[in-house]
């Protein structure tokens, strides 16, 4: 979906990124207190890099729906693995999207601003055929090409964010494991565009990395969650400024921890707390002692 195009630099934005909220288990403080900054800060637009729900009830969907339309400011949702039909597997295959039809003018929707536009990419799919379970990314060949039409749009030098559930990360740097299919390619094609960023979710621990591709380098950032299903950071959002001297990312959360404590440096497998001495932790460290409930 494209509203106008984008055009020179115009000035400072500030976009608030925030993702893994999980109605059903959200963190109901921590979510009052991003409500109250939205309201009171006003930002350019909110990117919601996906998991909006647990587990894709109705209820939860119901839930979500009137808290993002009271937002009051340009929304963009991303898909996440939590968010298409688990029980009912008829949905999930020929309907999964038929629970947003609240917002469906949101969900997937490039978002155009002054001299920025933040495109979608899809990573969450419905099922694998190369692996079981479904729930890390995998970028198909229609949705790079989707992605890479709507960056083509538009003028040269116009800055493009990519805004996707799964982060880009293809294999876990320590033992090589497969985390989201296609991230490679489609990394490299998205940094030989000159995408200034691409902002994900998905692990609900924060991270501003900079991956090296063969087309140059591209910026990886990484929202925390706002749920109760915490990995080793308390909830947190990202606010995003993009000025004339680049784009600056602060992990903002209630607990007053600095930004460089609460990103973590590596890409991680999935939100579940870490388990294993070298699983990339962030400094604060919270780790739960308890695997947070999935239900
Ligand atoms: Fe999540
Ligand atoms: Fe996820």
């Amino acid at each position: 979906m494209h509203g106008k195009v984008a055009s020179m630099y115009h000035g400072p934005l500030k976009l608030f990124q925030l993702s893994d909220i999980h109605f059903g288990l959200e963190d109901t403080r921590a979510l009052a207190w991003a409500k109250a900054c939205i309201a009171r800060e006003k930002p350019d637009a909110v990117v919601i890099t996906g998991d909006l729900t647990m587990r894709a009830r109705y209820s939860e969907f119901d839930a979500a729906s009137a808290w993002i339309k009271a937002l009051g400011v340009p929304v963009t949702v991303e898909v996440g693995n939590h968010d298409i039909p688990y029980f009912n597997l008829y949905q999930r295959f020929f309907a999964p999207y038929k629970r947003f039809r609240a917002i469906e003018q949101m969900v997937e929707s490039e978002l155009d601003l002054p001299g920025l536009a933040i495109v979608p990419l899809r990573t969450t799919t419905r099922a694998q055929y190369q692996r079981f379970p479904w729930s890390n990314g995998w970028v198909t060949d229609k949705a790079l090409a989707e992605c890479l039409a709507a960056i083509d749009a538009h003028p040269e030098g116009t800055r493009i964010l990519v805004a996707a559930h799964h982060p880009l990360t293809e294999r876990r740097e320590r033992d090589g494991k497969l985390l989201t299919i296609n991230g490679t390619r489609t990394m490299e094609a998205l940094a030989g565009r000159k995408v200034i960023g691409v902002l994900s979710g998905h692990i609900h621990d924060p991270f501003d990395l900079t991956a090296e591709t063969p087309a140059g380098p591209l910026r990886m950032i990484g929202a925390g969650t706002l749920s109760r299903r915490i990995r080793s950071t308390p909830p947190s959002f990202n606010e995003i400024v993009i000025d004339g001297g680049g784009l600056h990312v602060t992990a903002r959360n209630l607990e007053h921890v600095a930004t460089q404590d609460m990103q973590i440096r590596d890409v991680p497998e999935n939100a579940l707390p870490p388990r294993d001495p070298d699983e990339p932790v962030s400094p604060v460290g919270t780790v739960p002692r308890a695997d947070p409930p999935v239900n």
